[in-house]
């Protein structure tokens, strides 16, 4: 099989690991890639929104099955696209096409969706641009802290959470009237605060079966103790030992299985990944969000953890031929740690050079590359999440041991990484 990847981060390398692993691959091409996935298959210089471009290189590459890592292009109808045009149909896909995105791509679409198949999330409210007085008013009707979220794509910066009511009312004004966050932030939608414990649970989908990956948790602040601000994540672990196996249950039962359900009453096809944000309260295990990709870097610490082969179960969702099952997985524990560039997630610098990567050697502890770059023979930082490392070890404590061991042995001017991954877990 041919495969086509599009992407670039951590979360791709993971997956061009993976999929290198497979029995059924014949070559990986991935678009753009980085400099760590040359061991696993061709990067090749080609844009998602170019579509007559991609379409160029799947007839003549003979691709079989496209993967797509990032929400971008989903949200913006790559998997459509390929729908649509006669001469590409015969293409596996693997991720949703616009509607499905949706669940991603809008907060209050995915409000609703939840609402109306009775999925447990946060009560909310939406207000469009032209209803800031509206939205002010409702702010003084409940409680603190408040949370506003830009209904579309914004980058990973569209939550604002306050615990004071005239900042909130700042906030929203910014958000509605101002446009802080563009178009994405011309309605909001303004949630109830929930307290808890957070992970994630991946499945892959046909739209009707699905296979159920292991869970993760990742640490989305920049400081230690998970303070300061938010980045796409500095370190993710799985599996979750606070998961225990009637929560998992109690996700299924409420969670997983009602949004399959729903995705087929609301008559939405969806082939590909439905990562959910999730949220151990008091009342339950409540959804937080939908996303219509892997986390990253969650999929650096799941994807290790599957003992199947990923084109396989690929090929099953995109032939919708599941039948729901836990994926078999081995029994260790992955922590991921990122190392980023100094001044990650504000300003930072790009084109440091990076001393003392190797290839990867072993299935224990694996280095996936994301913001780098080769110039002139040299590796440079190219990013603000600039690689991560994976220790694998049936105690979670030398896995732990040996992520940040390798980790240290790869260094570049002016680098930050947590100290803390998994400490609030006991691993430490
Ligand atoms: P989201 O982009 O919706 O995942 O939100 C980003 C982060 O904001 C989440 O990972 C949570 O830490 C926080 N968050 C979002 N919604 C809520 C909520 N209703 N209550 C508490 N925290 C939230
Ligand atoms: N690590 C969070 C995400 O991928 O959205």
């Amino acid at each position: 099989m041919n495969v086509l990847l599009f992407g670039s981060g951590g979360r791709e390398s993971a997956f061009a690991w993976k999929i290198a692993q497979s029995q059924l691959l014949d070559e990986l091409y991935i678009a753009p890639g980085n400099p760590g996935v040359v061991e696993y298959g061709k990067c090749v210089d080609l844009k998602w929104n170019n579509f007559n471009h991609v379409k160029d290189f799947c007839l003549n590459k003979y691709i079989d099955m496209v993967i797509v890592g990032p929400e971008d292009p989903l949200v913006n109808g790559l998997a459509d696209y390929f729908s649509n045009t006669q001469a590409l149909s015969h293409i596996y896909f693997i991720g949703p096409k616009k509607v499905g995105a949706q669940l991603e791509g809008s907060k209050d679409f995915s409000k609703r969706f939840m609402a109306r198949h009775e999925i447990p999330t946060a009560s909310y409210k939406t207000f469009r641009k032209d209803q800031v007085q509206e939205a002010v008013d409702y702010l003084k009707t409940v409680e603190a802290p408040y949370v506003l979220k830009a209904d579309g794509l914004a980058g990973g910066k569209g939550v604002v959470i306050h615990e004071d009511l005239n900042d909130a009312i700042i906030e929203i004004k910014e958000m509605l009237a101002d446009e802080k966050f563009g178009e994405a932030s011309s309605q909001v939608v303004i949630e109830e605060f929930l307290e808890g414990m957070e992970f994630s649970i991946f499945v892959l989908t046909d739209g009707n079966g699905y296979f159920l990956l292991p869970e993760a948790k990742d640490y989305k602040r920049i400081n230690e103790g998970d303070k300061g601000l938010n980045t796409g994540g500095m370190g993710a672990i799985s599996p979750v030992p606070f998961i225990t196996k009637s929560i998992f249950e109690e996700v299924k039962q409420n969670i997983i299985e009602p949004t399959i359900k729903g995705l087929s009453v609301d008559k939405i096809e969806y082939v590909g990944f439905i990562f959910f944000g999730l949220i151990l309260t008091k009342k339950g295990v409540q959804v937080i969000e939908y996303n219509c990709r892997m986390g990253d870097p969650e999929t650096e610490a799941v994807l290790p953890r599957v003992e199947e082969d990923i084109l396989m179960v690929m090929k099953e969702s995109a032939t919708k031929t599941i039948i729901s099952r836990t994926l078999k997985v081995n029994k260790q524990t992955a922590l991921t740690v990122m190392k980023v560039s100094g001044g990650y997630p504000e300003k930072y610098s790009k084109g440091i050079i990076i001393n003392g990567i190797e290839k990867n050697r072993n299935d224990d502890c694996i280095v996936f590359q994301a913001g780098t770059k080769m110039e002139d023979n040299k590796l440079i930082t190219n990013g603000g999440r600039v690689l991560c490392v994976t220790g694998l070890d049936i105690d979670p404590l030398n896995a732990r041991k040996k992520a940040y061991a390798l980790l240290q042995t790869i260094k570049f001017k002016g680098e930050y990484s947590r100290h803390d991954i998994g400490n609030d877990l006991g691993i430490k």
